[in-house]
C-alpha cells in the first residue's frame, strides 16, 4: 500500500472508533467536534512521524539568513567569522544553506570522528576536491576512482617512508646551508620571502629531483607559479571557466608534462636511479603489475608540491614569528640546539632532527594556531548521526556537504587551555592537550582515513631550516607581529615579516 493509502485508512479507522465511542451521547455535538479535532491532530502527528524519513527527525539547526542567498553571503564573508558567530548560538553541529547545497559543520572531537573515519562510500572527497583536477592533470588523485586513488596514495606512503626521509634530510640540510650562506654577516630580510624560497628549493631537490633543481629550477618554478595562480576562489566553483589565469594554468600543466616526460625518459635510458620522490613514482606499480605512466608521475609530483609547498612555508614563517616574539621559547629552542651540538657536534641528520622535541612543539603550536588548510570537506552519501558533548543527537542526511574546520576546532577552549595563547608546552608529557579530549582534537594535518601523508616530511623540512637559522644567526623581529591573510586559498601570513639578523661568531655555544 502507498503511504497515502495507509494515511487514508488510518484516518478512516480512527474516525470510526470515535463514532463508536459517541453512539450513546449523540446530543453533545460540541464534545463530538472537539474530540474529532483532537483525534485528527493526533492521527496527523502519528502519520507524519511514520512518513518522515528517520534522517529528517533530528536535523541540525540551520543558520538564519535571507532566503536563498543569506547563507551564501554569510559564508562568503568568511567561514571562520561565520563559525565564530554561530558556534556559541547553535553548538557544534549546524547547517548553512548555500543556494542549492547544504553544508553541515561538525566542530570538535566529540562530533567529528565520523568525518575522519568514514569509508569513501559514505563520505567522499572526490566531488568536493574536483576543482584540483585541471591543476594535477588527468589520471591522478581526484580524477580517478577511489580504488586507483588508494593505490596512488600508497605510492606517496612508500615515497615518504623513514628510509627515504633519511636521504631527503641530507639534501634539506645542504639546501639550507647553501641558501643561508648567501646572507651577509648582518642585515634585514623579509623572513617570509626567504622561507618560501628555501622551502621550494628543498622541495624541488627532494621531490622533483636533481635535474629540475640543478638545471631547470627557474623554468619549472615559473610554471608552478602559473599553476598556482590558476587556482582562484572562483576555480573552486568553475574550474574550467575560460579566463586568462586558467589558460595560463593549462599551458603550464602541458609544459610541465613535457619537461617531466623528458627527464623520466633520460633516467630510464641511462638506467639511473636517484633518491627522490620522482624516482619512487617512476618505480611504483599498481596491484595488477602496471607501471605508472609519465603523465601520472607528473600529476602525482604536482599534487605533492601543492600539498606541501605553501603549507610548509607558511608554518615555517609562523614558527619564526612566534619564536622571535616569545623570548622564553626562543631560549628553550636555543638551549636544545646547544645540547644537541654538545652531543653530536655540528652535524644534522634525520635522527638528530628527531631529537629536537622542543622545536617540534614550537612548530606544532604555531600550526595549531594557524593551520593553512582552514576547512576540510566531504560529500555525504548516506545518512549518519552524531551526538554532541551535551548529549544532543542529530541526523545528517545524505546529500549534505560535511565540513570541519582546523582553524576553529584547534582553538576550542574545552580542548585547549587559553586557546589563543602560544604555549608549546601544552603538548609536553603530562599535559598533552592534543590527546586529552580524544582523537581528532588537533587537526592541522587532518586525521583518520585521509590524514596527511607528508606530516613527517613537513616537520623534518621545517626543523632542518630552523635549526640551521638558530645555530647560525641572532634574529630579531622588527616588523609588527604578522596578521593572517584570510583571502588566500591556503591561508597564510599577510604582508612582509621583517627580521634583523647577525651571523653568530661561533655558532650557538
Ligand atoms: C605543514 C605542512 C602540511 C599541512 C598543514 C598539511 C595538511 C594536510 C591536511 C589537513 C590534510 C587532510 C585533508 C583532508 O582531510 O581533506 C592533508 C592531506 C594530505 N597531505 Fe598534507 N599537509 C602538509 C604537508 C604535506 C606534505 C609536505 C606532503 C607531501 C610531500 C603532503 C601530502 C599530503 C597528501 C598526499 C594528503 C592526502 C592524504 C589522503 O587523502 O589520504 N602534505 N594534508
Amino acid at each position: 500500500m502507498s503511504p497515502n493509502g495507509q494515511l487514508t485508512t488510518l484516518i478512516k479507522s480512527s474516525y470510526k472508533s470515535i463514532g463508536f465511542i459517541m453512539t450513546g451521547d449523540t446530543d453533545n455535538k460540541l464534545l463530538n467536534v472537539g474530540l474529532l479535532i483532537i483525534a485528527t491532530l493526533l492521527v496527523a502527528k502519528l502519520i507524519s512521524a511514520l512518513l518522515t524519513p528517520r534522517s529528517q527527525k533530528r536535523l541540525p539547526p540551520v543558520i538564519k539568513g535571507w532566503p536563498l542567498i543569506g547563507g551564501l553571503i554569510r559564508f562568503l564573508k568568511g567561514p571562520i567569522v561565520m563559525l565564530r558567530e554561530e558556534y556559541p548560538k547553535l553548538g557544534s553541529v549546524f547547517t548553512v544553506n548555500l543556494v542549492n547545497r547544504k553544508i553541515t559543520f561538525l566542530i570538535g572531537p566529540e562530533v567529528s570522528a565520523h568525518f575522519f573515519k568514514a569509508p569513501e562510500v559514505d563520505l567522499s572527497q572526490q566531488e568536493v576536491y574536483q576543482f584540483n583536477v585541471p591543476t594535477f592533470g588527468p589520471g591522478v588523485v581526484f580524477d580517478v576512482d577511489y580504488s586507483i586513488r588508494q593505490e596512488q596514495f600508497r605510492f606517496f606512503t612508500e615515497a615518504l617512508r623513514v628510509n627515504k626521509l633519511k636521504g631527503y634530510v641530507d639534501q634539506m640540510v645542504v639546501e639550507a646551508e647553501d641558501y643561508f650562506s648567501k646572507w651577509g654577516d648582518s642585515g634585514v630580510v623579509d623572513i617570509k620571502y626567504e622561507l618560501e624560497h628555501v622551502i621550494i628549493l628543498t622541495a624541488s631537490r627532494c621531490l622533483l629531483g636533481r635535474e629540475v633543481r640543478d638545471k631547470l629550477f627557474d623554468d619549472v618554478s615559473a610554471l608552478f607559479h602559473d599553476l598556482d595562480n590558476g587556482m582562484l576562489p572562483i576555480s573552486v566553483l568553475f574550474p574550467y571557466l575560460p579566463i586568462p589565469a586558467h589558460r595560463r594554468r593549462d599551458r603550464a600543466r602541458k609544459k610541465l608534462a613535457e619537461i617531466f616526460a623528458s627527464i623520466i625518459n633520460s633516467r630510464k635510458c641511462a638506467s639511473k636511479s636517484e633518491n627522490d620522490m620522482l624516482q619512487c613514482f617512476i618505480d611504483s606499480k599498481y596491484k595488477d603489475g602496471r607501471p605508472t605512466t609519465e603523465s601520472e608521475v607528473t600529476g602525482l609530483l604536482i599534487a605533492a608540491l601543492f600539498a606541501g609547498q605553501h603549507t610548509s612555508s607558511i608554518t615555517s614563517t609562523w614558527t619564526g614569528a612566534y619564536l622571535l616574539q616569545h623570548n622564553e621559547y626562543l631560549s628553550a629552542v636555543l638551549e636544545e640546539q646547544k645540547n644537541l651540538m654538545k652531543k653530536h657536534g655540528n652535524k644534522v641528520d634525520h635522527d638528530i632532527l628527531s631529537e629536537m622535541d622542543v622545536l617540534y612543539r614550537c612548530i606544532k603550536e604555531a600550526l595549531r594556531l594557524h593551520p593553512p588548510l582552514i576547512m576540510l570537506l566531504r560529500s555525504s552519501h548516506s545518512d549518519f548521526s552524531v551526538t554532541t558533548r551535551d548529549g544532543k543527537e542529530y541526523d545528517i542526511p545524505k546529500g549534505h556537504i560535511v565540513a570541519t574546520s582546523p582553524a576553529f576546532a584547534n582553538r576550542l577552549p574545552h580542548v585547549f587551555k587559553d586557546p589563543d595563547s602560544y604555549d608549546p608546552e601544552r603538548f609536553a608529557f603530562g599535559r598533552e592537550e592534543d590527546k586529552a579530549a580524544g582523537a581528532f582534537s588537533y587537526i592541522s594535518f587532518g586525521g583518520g582515513r585521509h590524514g596527511c601523508l607528508g606530516e613527517p616530511f613537513a616537520y623534518l623540512q621545517i626543523k632542518a631550516i630552523w635549526s640551521h637559522l638558530l645555530r647560525n644567526f641572532e634574529l630579531e623581529l622588527i616588523s609588527p607581529f604578522p596578521e593572517i591573510d584570510w583571502n588566500a586559498m591556503v591561508v597564510g601570513v599577510k604582508d612582509k615579516v621583517m627580521v634583523r639578523y647577525k651571523r653568530r661568531e661561533l655558532s650557538v655555544n
